[in-house]
């Protein structure tokens, strides 16, 4: 596999964790009572929203395709559950960006996988802080 082909495939595993969180989280913020953990997932949703969208880009100007096969994530019931589950889905996030920060050639590649990642760090920042005030 070149490394153009495998840039791209490490982009379709981030783009299904974006997808993922997509699918979650406007159903978190319709379950949860808490405002300030509403409104945190809120902003965080709107931010991956814009990554799959600048993924997707990134995998076209790559000359792949993008394809997100992503399985349908399972209901949740506490917001801790839910913390749990997204802090998770940063952690894998911030993997994936990481290497493909690595492999990209085209300095503005990595830029736009910079900030991504810096993204992503603070939803999971966040997202730890409102756990831990639960614990
Ligand atoms: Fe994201
Ligand atoms: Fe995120």
């Amino acid at each position: 596999m070149s490394d153009v082909e495998e840039l791209v495939t490490i982009l379709n595993q981030a783009i299904e964790v974006e997808y993922g969180a997509l699918f979650l989280m406007p159903q978190h913020i319709a379950q949860l009572q808490d405002p300030e953990l509403a409104a945190a997932l809120r902003e965080a949703c709107r931010d991956e929203l814009e990554h799959a969208e600048t993924t997707a880009r990134l995998i076209y100007a790559l000359g792949g395709i993008p394809k997100g096969d992503f399985k349908l994530l399972r209901p949740m019931s506490t917001p801790q559950e839910m913390l749990r589950a997204h802090i998770e889905g940063e952690r894998r996030v911030i993997e994936l960006y990481r290497r493909a920060a690595a492999k990209a050639r085209r300095p503005e590649h990595k830029d736009i996988l910079r900030r991504l990642l810096a993204d992503e760090a603070n939803h999971q920042a966040t997202f730890t802080r409102l756990l831990s005030q639960l614990e």
